[in-house]
């Protein structure tokens, strides 16, 4: 098999099911939030994370069985990063994944909570798993990955991306680079370099994946931005046109779209000669590169 959509197809209920088996279950106490983590994490995402973390893992060596835990807790991670992004203070939408966003289905106070909650347990699933992998492995799982996510990566993109609403930086090009490859290309890089750790890459290789990974997360939020604008809330799942609306620093908005999809080509062509220096996986890593190019929703 050598197509990333009917590789995704088939990984994706052991996705769902590590899923279920790793978040608490609804009726636990507090009832109201374990509903609300089950919500937001089933609501119909693409699974591109924990699909990534397996797709890298097993092209260089690791059992799926070992990296499901890894890749749920990621998916976890990202669902928390998308309940925060979404609530009134950051980018106050009403739509997530084809239903209300957290906030709008329970409340303001449940939702930072529920975000709170897959945060923590998404690290303290990459510290306690695979059971049986040498703490070593699990040590830099979460070292790996607190630092994709922290002020330095994840989160410092969420900052200035809001900082950048309205009031655009003087060096715009830059500034947007900057924090694409932060609020987006960190946690996506975490995940192939994840897949790494537990297939016990030497450091050169780690260094192809972050490189890797730096382009696959520009292309993702470079075709998220031209999505917003090409869009409908019904393929998207999520309001359309909200960039534009809230004056955001976007690669259509201050490259326009024409030039925009170029640049989204030309990193394509730098991450298929990346994922060419790794073990193809029988094509799947180009393939990914491929649907990430053409992705449309
Ligand atoms: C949306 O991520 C947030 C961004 C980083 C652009 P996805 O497009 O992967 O959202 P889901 O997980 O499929 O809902
Ligand atoms: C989201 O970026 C990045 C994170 C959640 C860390 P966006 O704000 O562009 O994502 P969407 O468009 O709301 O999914
Ligand atoms: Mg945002
Ligand atoms: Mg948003
Ligand atoms: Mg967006």
């Amino acid at each position: 098999m050598n197509d990333f959509p009917t590789f995704l197809a088939d990984v994706r209920p052991a996705i769902e099911d590590s899923l279920d088996r790793l978040l608490p279950k609804a009726t636990a106490p507090p009832a109201r939030l374990h509903e609300a983590l089950r919500y937001s994490t089933f609501a119909g995402g693409k699974r591109v994370r924990p699909a990534l973390v397996v797709l890298a893992g097993e092209t260089l060596g690791a059992r799926r069985e070992r990296l499901l835990p890894g890749g749920a807790a990621l998916e976890m991670i990202h669902t928390y990063s998308l309940i925060h992004d979404d609530l009134p203070s950051l980018d106050d939408d009403d739509l997530r994944r084809g239903r209300p966003t957290a906030h709008r289905r329970y409340d303001e106070a449940t939702a930072i909570l529920a975000g709170d909650s897959l945060l923590t347990l998404g690290l303290t699933i990459l510290a306690t798993h695979p059971a049986a992998a040498p703490p070593e492995q699990r040590r830099r799982a979460v070292e790996m990955t607190g630092a994709a996510i922290g002020t330095l990566g994840m989160i410092g993109g969420q900052v200035d991306d809001l900082a950048a609403e309205n009031d655009w930086p003087e060096d715009a090009a830059a500034a947007l680079d900057a924090i694409h490859r932060r609020k987006t290309g960190a946690l996506l890089t975490a995940c192939l370099r994840l897949g790494g750790i537990y297939a016990d890459v030497d450091e050169e290789r780690d260094g192809v994946l972050t490189a890797l990974g730096v382009r696959i997360g520009m292309m993702f939020q470079i075709a998220d931005d031209i999505l917003d604008v090409e869009g409908t809330d019904g393929t998207l799942g999520k309001t359309a046109g909200k960039d534009a609306a809230a004056r955001k620093l976007t690669y259509p908005g201050l490259h326009g779209l024409d030039e925009s999809k170029r640049m989204l080509a030309r990193t394509r062509d730098e991450a298929l000669e990346l994922a060419g220096v790794l073990p193809s996986g029988g094509g799947l890593l180009p393939s990914f590169v491929h649907y990430l190019s053409r992705r449309d929703h």
